[in-house]
């Protein structure tokens, strides 16, 4: 059989096989590279990994589902930048596993949210958001302040991040419990906010 568009076409397993072939060495092409270009994979200056404070915070985040209203990825046009700062860059995101740009804004983008309110704001906020933003229809996150941050699962958490390429140190593993211990998971969570998007805070 000649392989002409026609034949292809009138063809439907042939057609669906091309297409995965074609598609497949598309995208091979496009991701590959990625994990070897310097811009993607070195990290930005300053950034550091993730506390253990503000790992623990993440970890509530994630569980509270933030980021099903809330990206962290600011895209590099003006409406957004004019906004919520310099836009994203690959290299702030070399320490997150997973990382939460997500797309979905229900609310603002929250990447460069780091200093931008104080802790005081940050806590009246999740407590209750209609108190400081009264049109606001974000859940109220109150019961944080209750609940205990988990010390105990801290160095695991570290460890399982080192798997993956954070350069966490054993010393830093072993302190990491005293750390976290005392504070609330809205304690952590707000570290983790504070933290947030502010090696290229200033940066244009
Ligand atoms: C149902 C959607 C929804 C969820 C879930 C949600 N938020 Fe929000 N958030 C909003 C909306 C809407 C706003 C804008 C109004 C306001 O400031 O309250 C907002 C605002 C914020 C702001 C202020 C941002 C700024 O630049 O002014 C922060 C910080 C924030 N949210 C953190 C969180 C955290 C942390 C969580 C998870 C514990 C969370 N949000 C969960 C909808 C949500």
């Amino acid at each position: 059989m000649k392989l002409t568009h026609d034949s292809i076409e009138r063809n439907v397993a042939l057609l669906v096989i091309l297409t995965v072939l074609v598609v497949s060495v598309g995208g091979l092409l496009e991701i590959v590279p990625l994990f070897f270009q310097k811009s993607t994979t070195t990290p930005v200056e300053g950034l550091k990994p993730y506390d253990p404070v503000r790992l623990s915070g993440r970890d509530i985040y994630i569980r509270e589902g933030c980021f099903l209203c809330h990206s962290q990825m600011i895209r590099p046009f003006r409406a957004e930048t004019e906004r919520y700062g310099h836009y994203s860059v690959a290299g702030e995101f070399v320490y997150d596993h997973p990382f939460q740009w997500g797309s979905k804004r229900t609310g603002p983008d929250l990447h460069r949210v780091g200093g931008r309110y104080s802790d005081e704001w940050q806590r009246a906020h999740l407590t209750n958001p209609r108190d400081v933003v009264p049109e606001s229809n974000m859940p109220a996150f109150a019961w944080l302040a209750k609940n205990p941050a988990d010390a105990a699962g801290v160095p695991d958490k570290m460890r399982a991040l080192r798997k993956v390429g954070v350069p966490y140190t054993d010393e830093e593993i072993a302190g990491a419990s005293k750390l976290v211990e005392g504070k609330t998971e809205m304690d952590v969570l707000i570290a983790y906010l504070q933290g947030m998007g502010i090696e290229l805070k200033g940066a244009k």
